[in-house]
């Protein structure tokens, strides 16, 4: 396999990515969906939307070791080509095509930060999720006081938000936060993977974390 960079391809789809991440495509592989997966009491038949499921690893994860009835949404047509038998829809992540409080938890992971609209994306999980249910967001976070030169925050997502941005939005869009978990060791040693596998990290300083929120019980 040719590990060769093409900047014009995200690192989700660099062939370099898939040597330093494995199936998943993000840091800490599976560490992040189980512990939130716990956190949330997760139960056999759930039902939970992995949204920007990529190549489906989740999807897998969440049936095979929870029980849950999980389906996947990605606005990639490639990466949803690739998971094969489960069950996933095309969909964008602001526009979900799925009823209104169906879901009893919604997996983001590692993909709020690429949406150029992430509060519309937060209404729209709102929006699927039952009275009570959990969103568990994992993402890249730029670091706070970092800023790239014209002002914004930076980081290797062009829409990386500081930590307590992505707790206010989720909070605005109702959400009660939970947990919210430093995580960046696990994005130092995806970067030192990809570095050994031929590709280079993001250029901007950037930490990960773990959110869980959930929506009102009393919002129907
Ligand atoms: C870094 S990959 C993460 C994939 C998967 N969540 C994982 O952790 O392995 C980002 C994913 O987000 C998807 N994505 C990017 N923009 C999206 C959008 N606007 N709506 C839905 N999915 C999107 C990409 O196609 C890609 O599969």
């Amino acid at each position: 396999m040719s590990l060769t960079t093409n900047v014009r391809i995200p690192h989700w789809k660099q062939p370099y990515m898939r040597v330093a991440a494995g199936e998943t495509l993000r840091p800490g592989g599976f560490a992040l969906t189980d512990r939130a997966a716990a956190l949330a009491g997760l139960a056999p038949g759930a039902r939970v939307l992995d949204v920007g499921c990529g190549t489906g690893a989740t999807v897998r994860r969440l049936r095979s070791r929870f029980g849950a009835f999980a389906i996947g949404a990605d606005n990639s047509a490639d990466q949803l080509a690739e998971a094969r038998a489960l069950p996933v829809l095309c969909a964008e992540g602001t526009s979900l095509g799925v009823a209104s409080g169906v879901m009893d938890m919604v997996f983001c992971e590692c993909v709020l930060s690429l949406l150029t609209n992430p509060r519309k994306a937060l209404d729209e999980f709102y929006r699927v999720l039952r009275p009570g249910g959990y969103l568990a967001v994992a993402d890249l976070h730029a670091l706070e006081h970092e800023q790239c030169a014209d002002g914004q925050a930076c980081g290797c997502a062009g829409n990386a938000f500081d930590a307590r941005q992505l707790t206010d939005m989720a909070s605005r869009a109702g959400f009660s936060i939970r947990t919210r978990e430093d995580h960046s060791g696990l994005l130092r040693e995806l970067a030192a993977r990809m570095v050994l596998a031929g590709g280079s990290p993001c250029g901007a300083p950037s930490g990960y974390m773990l959110v869980l929120a959930q929506k009102r019980n009393d919002d129907a």
